[in-house]
């Protein structure tokens, strides 16, 4: 099979673009028309963009192989993230990536509007010694309000305070102790932080409800000759209120990496020379671009590989610490879902899940979809990836259901319970994770046993008698099977029991032909792959 195919559309680090060349065919089509794109997007598994290129439905309609979208950078605004779950592509950013860099932009931005820097240096350079028009603010003992304590304004509320500001902050969507972490007094409506400010800054997402959050009525409540300054994104500043705020001196200066309508080229807010422009630049270092470059070549190769991609934008997000944490659970659940089809032929038709112990206490989706994703694994391989799994089980008529319990009633801290059910059976299977990252399965059908799921697994019913297990370890070893670790359990004394071994080696159909025939063996032994 050829290398998959993977689409740049904009420009990113070349560490990113080496970085996919390892594993991928890469196609850098920095500053691709739209036409072309969705042209040509049928022949692509990943498509990597930045904040142009705009994806949406038409264009992922028509990319039939897409199995990934990733965002170098942070802000999602430009990708229909709805769509994209729909159709069962992961999308996936860097948003750790750049913000030091977007944050420094910021105070840069600052410090050049209040001190008429940009424009100074176009006046002196035009041969003009004059120091009158440029007379600035200290920015000392100043109030900055900052509009979204997210990533970016918490780094710039902590840099601000080092100039000795007070920092004030408006976000209804985070916790009392956020703002304390960062030294920002709390303002709980918009309106209080812009009467109060001398300089506002923007950190906000643009959504329905910050875009044109900073309008006329707010300019109307500032202080005369604020100062705003937005690096996030163009509008959450509405840029004609900005234009008359900056025309009747309401508006002392203003520092803006981003606008409305963007590439920006005739903007009419150009021609105020107490306004710094740049062209989109909050997360051009090179510093920041490496790392977004390395980020997103590392997560996109994950996605075509169907591992867990940390960032992935259409999934509950989570905390990093969390997601560490699970991992270990999300690798059990997939294993333990690739059980099913690899024991039987038969359609499912409901799925239960339960998870038992401290791990209730955190986003369990994820380990839903993963055991969905392990689920359809034997039988649909890499087409499966954790946005389609429930997508798949949805169009499959399987029914899911997920239960918590804060306590595990078996002898371990956290367990996994999964109940898969088709026309006439079920099989119920439990597992944990043992020593941080061993995937064990505990419970079979009401056989305990502890197997790590890991490699080749031969699982096999036996009479319950002496002389059943040592010849068919034998047999193996007479195949040239090594015995990685071996279990047995049985219910009653006497009746059926259950071999679970694990092997170093795949063995042919005609070695478990062969040991079907052993004295006390039940059945044709399987062997299961994890
Ligand atoms: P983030 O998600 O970490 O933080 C955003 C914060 O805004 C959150 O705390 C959220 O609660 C808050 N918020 C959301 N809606 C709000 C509202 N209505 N009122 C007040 N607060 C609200 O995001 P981030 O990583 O800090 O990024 C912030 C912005 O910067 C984004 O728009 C992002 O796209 C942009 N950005 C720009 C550049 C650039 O090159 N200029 C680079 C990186 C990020
Ligand atoms: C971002 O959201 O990360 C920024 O817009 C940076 C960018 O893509 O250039």
């Amino acid at each position: 099979m050829g290398k998959k195919r993977v689409i740049v559309t904009e420009r990113i680090a070349d560490e990113g673009i080496a970085l996919l060349k390892t594993a991928l065919e890469v196609d850098y089509r920095d500053g691709i028309s739209r036409d072309e794109l969705l042209n040509i997007i049928e022949q692509y598994d990943a498509l990597i963009v930045r904040s142009v290129t705009k994806v949406d439905e038409e264009l992922i309609s028509r990319g039939t192989r897409l199995k990934v979208v990733g965002r170098a950078g942070n802000g999602i605004d430009n990708i229909d993230v709805e769509v994209c779950t729909r159709y069962g592509v992961i999308v996936a950013n860097t948003p750790d990536s750049n913000t030091i860099s977007a944050a420094e932009q910021t105070i840069s931005l600052l410090l050049s509007s209040v001190r008429n820097t940009a424009w100074a240096n176009n006046v002196v350079k035009g041969g003009i010694w004059d120091r009158k028009p440029f007379r600035g603010m200290e920015l000392y003992g100043k109030t900055v309000g900052v509009v979204g304590l997210g990533r970016i304004g918490s780094m710039v509320a902590t840099r601000l305070k080092s100039f000795n500001m007070k920092v004030i902050a408006y976000d209804p969507y985070i916790a009392d102790e956020r703002f304390e972490r960062f030294g920002a007094e709390k303002k709980t409506t918009l309106e209080e932080l812009v009467k109060e400010s001398d300089i506002i800054t923007v950190h906000t997402p643009r959504n329905e409800e910050t875009m044109h959050m900073i309008n006329e009525e707010m300019f109307a409540l500032a202080k005369d000759g604020v100062r705003v300054v937005n690096c996030a994104r163009g509008g959450i500043i509405k840029e004609a209120a900005l234009l008359k705020a900056l025309e009747s001196g309401k508006v002392a200066s203003a520092g803006l990496d981003v606008f409305e309508k963007e590439p920006a080229t005739d903007n009419p807010l150009f021609k105020f020379n107490n306004v710094v422009c740049t062209p989109h630049l909050g997360a051009d270092t090179f510093e920041a671009q490496k790392r977004v470059g390395e980020n997103i070549a590392e997560q996109v190769m994950k996605a075509l590989k169907g591992d867990i991609v940390p960032n992935m934008v259409n999934l509950p997000s989570m905390m990093s610490e969390e997601l560490d944490y699970l991992r270990p659970y999300i690798l059990l659940a997939e294993k333990m879902g690739s059980f099913y089809y690899q024991l039987e032929k038969s359609a499912v038709s409901r799925v239960e899940l339960t998870y038992s112990g401290p791990i209730s206490m955190n986003e369990t989706e994820i380990l839903t979809v993963g055991f969905l994703k392990g689920l359809f694994k034997p039988v649909m391989d890499s087409k499966v990836n954790y946005v389609n799994a429930r997508l798949v089980a949805e169009d499959r008529g399987i029914q899911v259901y997920e239960k918590k319990e804060d306590q595990s009633s078996k002898r371990y801290k956290n367990i996994i319970t999964a109940k898969v059910f088709n026309h006439n059976h079920q099989l119920e299977i439990s597992g944990t994770v043992s020593r941080g990252h061993d995937p064990l399965l505990v419970e079979i059908n009401g056989y305990e046993t502890e197997t790590v799921l890991e490699g080749y697994v031969i699982m096999v019913e036996n009479h319950d008698r002496p002389r059943v297990i040592g010849p068919f370890a034998t047999a193996l070893g007479d195949e040239n099977v090594n015995i990685a670790s071996m279990k047995v359990a049985r219910k009653t004394r006497g009746e059926i029991a259950i071999m679970l071994i694990n092997v170093d080696n795949h063995i042919s159909d005609n070695v478990l032909e062969k040991l079907k025939d052993l004295d006390g063996i039940k059945e044709r032994p399987r062997l299961l792959e994890f």
